[in-house]
């Protein structure tokens, strides 16, 4: 069973070797892709999972070593086997000391390639299982390359596992850094896609004038400098998953094309009369507040109901730190490895430095500071020491004090009610009653602040003459 259809990656500059690897395992039934330098296996393995890596040592620019470092770093990091015609007991004792599970000498049979191509299946599924419920043991769950154990993150992944099979449209949403991209991207690797394209389109980084270009092609002399045909994004992405990042950012006029291609599933290139169907599923992600932006006459509603069929929602890192010991030690293990680095442990002094920090720029924001802390480590262990001090905490413990518990107890509801009020009434002031400036500094949506001033029963008026009511 170990050595059912597996996903291999076979990485070298010689085509011959390429062909023969992919010819002979894909015989045995493996599913086999095979790419010319280690540049490219980087990229690929960075954006698929493989379950082996079969890479050719010596390479022009980017050689095995290095390929064999990266993806040793990679969550649930593929098998790597090692090929090579000059065979030095050094290089392959330093190759199996990184963890490449073994070594092979050019030229070698048949035979020989796939018995250790078994084996190292074999290996790779015991330990696969081991990691899965040791982990589990733990608590800590993973989807794809995401990890999380919060209650939320689990949602996230239950609700990721169901709707990556079907092609709905799924709006991702979240705070810059929250691991959006990560979604779209288990979206595609858990859906029956997964083989096809994954082609992310920042809509925040196209000029507008190219834009129409970029999602859905030109024909060649459509306009000066359009000197070939190319296709779009949609095109592109047919067969697989298109990721259209910071979708908040589209002019109306790009949002109404948009939204026609979503309904007919076709796309007519620039400058083209005929049009072209595209089957491609769309991920969206946004961090913008897309209510007020349908509130403010820059979002089309029509376009945001096509979009959010499906939605999940991201929380900041600083609503959920039970996810932030298992987010250390997993960049850790990883950057310590990419940086070819020997230290043993996160020190409980640098763990607890991580457990306070607030991120404001979440996830990425993590995986920064470790990696700036391993860098500059240099001691055998992780210390704190190369950390930012610690700014002061402004927690909504620290703004407001809240009522306490008396003796003959208190009604829970109706405290937390004024203090929710309270706080609602000095962001609406601060806005001058602009009430998606106040969500944005309550931190929450637009329509959970209406929903709250609705039940709350708090009336808002605009202007520089907001009367200071408050209690
Ligand atoms: N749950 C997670 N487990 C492991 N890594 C994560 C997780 N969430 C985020 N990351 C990592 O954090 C970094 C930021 O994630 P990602 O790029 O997906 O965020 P984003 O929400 O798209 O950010 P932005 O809004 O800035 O584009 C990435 O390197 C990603 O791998
Ligand atoms: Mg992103």
């Amino acid at each position: 069973m170990a050595t059912a259809a597996a996903r291999i990656l076979i990485v070298d500059d010689e085509q011959g070797m390429r062909e023969f690897l992919s010819i002979c395992l894909g015989r045995a039934g493996h599913n086999c892709t095979a790419v010319a330098s280690g540049a490219e296996a980087i990229r690929i393995t960075s954006d698929r999972p493989f379950d082996l890596v079969i890479t050719d040592l010596t390479m022009p620019g980017v050689g095995g070593m290095e390929v064999l470092r990266h993806v040793c770093g990679l969550p649930d990091a593929p098998m790597v086997i090692m090929i090579t015609a000059f065979a030095t007991t050094d290089t392959a004792i330093e190759a199996m000391k990184i963890g490449a599970y073994d070594y092979l000498t050019k030229p070698f049979k048949v035979d020989e390639i796939q018995v250790v191509v078994s084996r190292a299946l074999e290996r790779r599924s015991l330990a696969s299982e081991n990691e899965r419920l040791r982990e589990e043991l733990r608590g800590v769950q993973s989807l794809d390359r995401m990890v999380g154990r919060s209650a939320d993150m689990l949602k996230v992944f239950e609700l990721i596992r169901k709707v990556a099979p079907t092609r709905t449209n799924v709006l991702v949403r979240g705070e810059s850094g929250t691991g959006k991209e990560l979604v779209a991207r288990a979206l595609h690797n858990l859906s029956d896609r997964a083989d096809g394209p994954f082609v992310a389109v920042n809509c925040g980084a196209i000029p507008e004038s190219l834009m129409e270009s970029e999602l859905f092609g030109h024909v060649k002399g459509a306009f000066t400098g359009a000197n070939a045909t190319r296709d779009g994004v949609f095109v592109a992405a047919s067969g697989g998953t298109l990721f259209l990042d910071e979708v908040g950012e589209l002019p109306l006029a790009m949002q109404v094309k948009l939204l026609r291609v979503l309904q007919e599933r076709r796309v007519r290139p620039v400058g083209g009369d005929r049009e072209v169907e595209v089957d491609c599923r769309v991920v969206s992600a946004t961090n913008r507040d897309l209510e007020s932006a349908i509130e403010a006459g820059e979002f089309r509603q029509d376009l945001y109901f096509r979009l959010d069929v499906v939605r999940v929602v991201l929380p900041a890192l600083r609503h959920r730190p039970e996810d932030i010991p298992l987010l250390v030690e997993r960049f850790f293990g990883r950057i310590k490895q990419e940086m070819g680095r020997e230290i043993e442990s996160v020190t409980p002094a640098a763990m607890d430095w991580f457990l306070r920090y607030p991120y404001p720029g979440n996830v990425r924001e993590l995986e920064n500071l470790v990696e700036r802390a391993v860098a500059l480590e240099t001691s055998d262990v992780l210390t704190a020491v190369n950390l930012p001090p610690m700014r002061q905490r402004t927690t909504g413990a620290t703004v407001v004090s809240g009522p306490e518990l008396s003796d003959d107890g208190i009604d829970l509801d109706a405290a937390i009610a004024d203090v929710e009020r309270r706080l609602i009434k000095q962001a609406l002031r601060r806005t001058q009653g602009v009430r998606k400036e106040a969500a944005k500094l309550l931190g929450i949506s637009f329509r959970s602040l209406r929903y709250r001033l609705e039940k709350l029963g708090i009336e808002v008026s605009r202007g520089r003459d907001t009367p200071e009511a408050d209690s």
